[in-house]
């Protein structure tokens, strides 16, 4: 499997000035670039429609705006072809993102940490993943983006965050442990969010704003750590010493602190590490295309009726046993 073309468009700037993302601009500014965007992808492959195998589109979970332009002309795309279509879930496209450089075979053990997700799965196969753990606040990369916000950097600020914190002292500031040697491979980031924030608002120099990003990149660090050397745990339970791989994708994957943590803990525990090449840690649409790809080899094609979906869960058993979405304030965000 090969990529031809990945063609990333980001709507930062048009959300920028609202310092978060704004529904209805998103949704609109899919409509307007979509067409571009598909025509683009397929002419740097130099492959044109009638060439695919099958068309993959995201269904979810996501801003439903966006998500419904996306699936729609995926469909569309799909009937005027005679081609199968595949809907694909945004985490499953994460969760075979490093599969896209060929070197996570199943099973593996995943971490996954983007902006609005933190989970720990075991994943066995395309279409079977087992939830051992999530957050039960925050996402990791929505407390680099909120703490980064309270430093004055711009949305989405794990990146620009990264850099501020090289070669700052992740010493000064202590900083909440949040579920430490607590039973189980669950997550939280709102109270080291919060305290992060109430430094961030006292401090004055650059020095100062250097220390408070290197000391809650390496908070955050530290805990993706500790919860996945306990999923690690329960993971080589079952499994054989050939298939001990740990996975770590999402936006936050791209944070280099992030993954020196997990790297370590992979050669402490002998399991074998990967994570995808950088630019297919954050959203792109080489890993929708992959998950498509492997769900079409595995005979796991959609119909038309296909919906979009706000919320969907990588593993909906676990979900539905142990919700962390409950309806209205008291669920967990991510
Ligand atoms: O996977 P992604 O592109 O979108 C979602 O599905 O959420 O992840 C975006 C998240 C944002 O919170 C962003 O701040 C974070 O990933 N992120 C980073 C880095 N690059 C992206 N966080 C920390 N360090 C980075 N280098
Ligand atoms: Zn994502």
């Amino acid at each position: 499997m090969a990529v031809l073309s990945s063609v990333v468009l980001s709507q930062i700037e048009r959300h920028a000035p609202f310092g978060g993302v704004v529904p209805e601009i998103a949704a609109r500014a899919h409509v307007e670039t979509i067409e571009a965007i598909v025509a683009g992808a397929l002419a740097q492959a130099r492959v044109g429609a009638v060439d695919l195998d099958g068309v993959a589109a995201t269904a979810g979970p996501g801003l439903v705006g966006g998500v419904m332009v996306g699936l729609s002309f995926g469909k569309a795309m799909a009937l005027a072809l005679g081609k199968p279509l595949i809907a694909v879930n945004h985490l499953e496209g994460h969760a075979v993102s490093a599969r896209l450089a060929g070197d996570a075979a199943y099973p593996f053990l995943l971490l996954l940490v983007s902006g609005g997700h933190c989970q720990l799965l075991e994943v066995a196969g395309i279409g079977a993943c087992r939830r051992l753990g999530s957050t039960i606040d925050d996402a990791a990369g929505e407390a680099f983006d909120k703490i980064g916000g309270a430093l004055g950097l711009a949305y989405p600020a794990g990146p620009a965050l990264e850099r501020l914190a090289d070669g700052g002292d992740a010493d000064r500031f202590p900083l909440p442990r949040a579920l430490l040697g607590r039973a189980g491979c669950d997550f939280s980031f709102s109270g080291l969010k919060t305290a992060a924030a109430r430094i961030a608002a006292g401090l004055t120099g650059p020095a100062d704003r250097r220390d408070l990003a290197a000391a809650a990149q390496a908070a955050i660090a530290r805990q993706l750590a500790e919860r996945t050397g306990r999923a690690m745990e329960l993971y080589a339970d079952r499994h054989d010493r050939d298939d001990l791989r740990l996975v770590v994708a999402g936006g936050v994957a791209a944070n280099g602190a992030v993954r020196a943590a997990l790297q370590d803990l992979a050669r402490m525990r002998g399991f074998a590490f990967a994570a995808p090449p950088l630019a297919y840690c954050t959203d792109n649409g080489a890993m929708i295309a992959l998950a498509g790809a492997e769900r079409l080899a595995a005979g796991l094609t959609d119909t038309l009726d296909a919906v979009a979906r706000p919320r969907w869960p990588l593993d909906e058993d676990a979900a539905l046993r142990a919700p962390t979405h409950l309806a209205g304030r008291k669920g967990a965000k991510a």
